[in-house]
């Protein structure tokens, strides 16, 4: 069915419907989450009918580019090139998603004839016809088109941006020694002493890594990445189907430069942030949340007997990849601020400089300063199992000074307070890893992880 599929964030909505009233008078078919017959299955309908949209209209707001069901619908909409992003307000669409042309609807004020919208209107009917609004291939002299392909170190062939943060891009990409899919992680900087030293440091932590709950790096390099064009003459084969084969094809170089990159497996999932929580934003049921907090607990306790701190436990650095059925692998990924066992990190209160990590995430001994061993990770993972189980972080909240400085002062809501059936045992385990005093935590990540399992056991 040829219809838009709206996206946008609750406290957007008397902005939304105006959007949706217009463009249904102006005879386009629109699914916006209102349209959910009473008594349906919500994340079921939204599933579908996003998949079945001829376009993903995403209204970014300084609202919306915080929210993960925004987020992840977007990426859905890119992922089959039928985005089409507009901003409601003055804010900056979120990293990912600046390279889409963005329409500006922030001083619409409902005009049918107001440029902004009929651009929106125009774009719209592109996709809705079925026409596309994304073309890769360029077409050249005699009926050629071209693709561009980047080649990292005469090895990896980049086939798609997986993620990207301020620090860094992911490319999916093509190991064509070993015929397998892989990411490279990229440094932003241009710099190559500085992308180099990014790379090497993570790479120490991580190389020789071996355990199905952690992502282990394969190799870092420092190498050439080849930008070329590659110019093909397609021709059509088949009557009804109208298939494209391609054949007669050409590479010219246009320009290289060196890179330093880290090359991984590539984990085709989605991270724990997106995971945890249905579309309402609801947590998603006890028992796989527990299940994928112990397979964190054992990944972690891997790397713990490597004698390295991963000291960047959070949902973003877990990975939820489809196992068989209904089950889930999670990965723990993302070295970049892992460290050898007791090392003293830069930053806290001990020397007043910044703390390293997200504010929300860090362990009150990151936040004073000094000496850290495995049981600040074992904070940290109490911190998500808090999130992933109630639906809300224990500390959060005002600045990020105060954010950080109230765990070194305030006891954590009781998690019950949160989520009325959470069992008690698991109630207390959580509570058990979010100790200010490392000694009166659990001692280990293997102990944290039986706990886990034991809390559903005693129900
Ligand atoms: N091995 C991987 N396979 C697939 N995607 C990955 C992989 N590593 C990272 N990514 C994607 O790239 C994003 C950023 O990677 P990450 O290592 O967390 O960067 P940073 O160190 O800047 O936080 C992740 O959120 C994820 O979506
Ligand atoms: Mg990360």
């Amino acid at each position: 069915m040829a219809r838009v599929f709206v996206s946008y964030q609750q406290e957007d909505r008397d902005r939304a419907e105006p959007i949706v009233e217009a463009l249904k008078r102006a005879g386009v078919e629109v699914w916006w989450d209102p349209s959910i017959q009473p008594g349906a299955e919500f994340s079921e309908e939204i599933t579908t009918a996003l998949a079945d949209a001829a376009a993903v209209l995403v209204l970014w707001s300084a609202h919306s580019v915080g929210s993960r069901w925004v987020k992840d619908e977007a990426e859905r909409g890119a992922e089959r090139r039928v985005l089409v992003p507009a901003r409601i307000d003055a804010v900056q669409p979120p990293m990912g998603f600046r390279q889409f042309q963005t329409l500006d609807l922030s001083s619409w004020n409902g005009d049918a004839d107001n440029p902004a919208f009929q651009r929106l209107l125009a774009t719209l009917r592109t996709l809705l016809a079925g026409i596309g609004r994304a073309q890769p291939m360029r077409a050249r002299a005699s009926g050629e088109v071209g693709i561009g392909v980047a080649v990292f170190g005469g090895r990896y062939v980049l086939v798609k941006v997986a993620g990207e943060t301020a620090k860094c891009v992911v490319y999916k990409s093509w190991d064509r020694k070993e015929q397998r899919y892989v990411a490279l992680k990229v440094p932003r900087t241009m710099r190559v002493a500085q992308a180099a030293a990014q790379v090497r440091h993570e790479a120490r932590s991580a190389l020789g890594v071996n355990h199905p709950n952690v992502c282990g790096i394969l190799e870092a390099r420092v190498s050439l990445i080849k930008q070329l064009s590659a110019w093909f003459r397609p021709r059509t084969v088949g009557q009804a189907g109208g298939e494209t084969e391609v054949f007669g094809g050409r590479m010219q170089e246009i320009g290289e430069r060196i890179s330093a990159f880290l090359v991984m497996p590539f984990l085709e999932g989605r991270t724990l942030d997106v995971e945890a929580f249905d579309r309402r934003g609801q947590p998603i049921a006890v028992k796989s949340a527990v299940d994928i907090l112990a397979q964190a607990c054992a990944g972690l306790q891997h790397i713990h007997d490597r004698g390295i701190v991963f000291r960047d436990v959070k949902l973003e650095n877990i990975m939820l990849v489809p196992a068989g059925g209904t089950h889930r692998l999670a990965v723990v990924f993302d070295f970049d601020m892992a460290l050898p066992q007791g090392s003293v990190p830069k930053g806290g209160l001990a020397t007043g400089d910044m703390v390293a990590g997200t504010p929300q995430f860090v362990s009150p001994e990151q936040v004073r300063g000094g000496p850290l061993d495995h049981r600040s990770d074992i904070y940290q993972l109490g911190l998500v199992a808090y999130e992933v189980l109630t639906g809300s972080l224990p500390f959060a909240g005002g600045t990020d000074q105060e954010t950080m400085l109230a765990r070194l002062t305030e006891h954590p809501v009781h998690p019950k307070e949160r989520r009325g059936d959470l069992p008690d045992g698991l109630a207390t385990t959580i509570l058990k890893c979010l100790e200010p005093e490392p000694a009166a935590r659990f001692p280990s990540m293997k102990d944290l992880e039986v706990a886990l399992r034991g809390s559903l056991v005693d129900e």
